[in-house]
């Protein structure tokens, strides 16, 4: 070991043992090849459809080379009865580390850290919280502004069943930004202006004044029987983004957590747009969710 390593006995949770790279004559074959998550399995528990969240799991739990098994609601034994509970506890008999869950139920993933011992990560409950959505909408608006204490954030649609914002609310008020949520008054909860320290308006117009980043969120269709709203096309009338809306405000960037309903919350000129970082996002969120089970995820000694 070089002389400058030698008094750094280090204990990283990574497996490392060095303090510095600065060459590779120190290293042994465990550390070049890294495999920082070999022999850690990860389930994916999907009771509900996801297409970007599961696979991004799935691929970033490959590529620290963790085993991973996934399971859905229309596959698994639920369909039969089993309880959340049971079904979790019948995972870590089978020596699962992590759960990544996927949950109807807000607070699913909560009482699962309770009643087992994996590693629990939320990957959306209910209209509760989507915690790694948020982390990765945060990184991707890092790589376009200075600083947090003067963004300003917009995040327009169903704000009341909404995790997404939820979770962003949370995620970008802690970092000093200014948001304003924005949406037709069934789909806006007001007692959250003074609750999470933030703006609302029925108003797009009023929204987008001002705004650095407008954050799109899905309509769900099924909301539309429970009378929330008249129609899609009254409501892209008056909440839909479009070019020239993009027009009227130059530095406008577009996010949306996806999946997008195009021509309703976002024309197709707009999803496309050079000022949307959407497909930035879905990027992102592979290497945000590495980062989650690498800080998170225990460490096994053997493969
Ligand atoms: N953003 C998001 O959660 O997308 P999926 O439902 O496809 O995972």
């Amino acid at each position: 070991m070089a002389a400058s390593e030698s008094s750094a006995a280090l204990d990283r949770p990574d497996g490392l043992r060095h303090q510095h790279l600065l060459d590779l004559s120190p290293y042994e074959a465990d550390e070049i090849q890294v495999p920082t998550l070999q022999g850690t399995s990860v389930a994916h528990l999907f009771f509900e459809p996801s297409t970007r969240t599961k696979l991004s799991f799935n691929l970033a739990a490959g590529r620290l080379s963790a085993e991973t098994v996934s399971l859905s609601k229309a596959s698994s034994s639920v369909t039969k009865g089993e309880t959340l509970k049971d079904t979790a506890r019948n995972v870590e008999a089978m020596k699962v580390d992590v759960v990544v869950l996927r949950h109807p139920s807000p607070g699913a993933p909560h009482f699962l850290a309770r009643c087992t011992d994996s590693v629990i990560l939320n990957a959306g409950d209910g209209a509760h919280a989507h915690p790694t959505q948020a982390l990765l909408d945060v990184l991707t608006m890092r790589a376009h502004v200075d600083s947090f204490e003067d963004l300003n954030v917009s995040i327009i649609g169903d704000i009341t069943h909404s995790r997404v914002a939820r979770s962003n609310v949370q995620a970008l008020t802690t970092l000093g930004a200014t948001v304003t949520l924005c949406g037709p008054e069934t789909m806006l909860p007001v007692e959250m202006e003074a609750a999470m320290d933030v703006r609302t308006t029925t108003r797009l117009d009023a929204a987008l004044d001002g705004c650095d980043i407008a954050m799109a969120l899905r309509i769900q269709m099924e909301r539309q029987n429970a009378g929330l709203f008249p129609s899609t096309r009254e409501y892209h009338r008056q909440f839909g983004i479009t070019a020239d809306h993009l027009r009227r405000h130059p530095d406008l960037l577009i996010m949306h957590p996806g999946p997008v309903n195009r021509g309703i919350e976002l024309t197709d000129a707009v999803v496309d747009h050079e000022r949307s970082i959407i497909l930035s996002q879905v990027t992102n969120g592979v290497a945000l969710r590495m980062a989650v089970l690498y800080v998170l995820a225990p460490r096994r000694e053997e493969a």
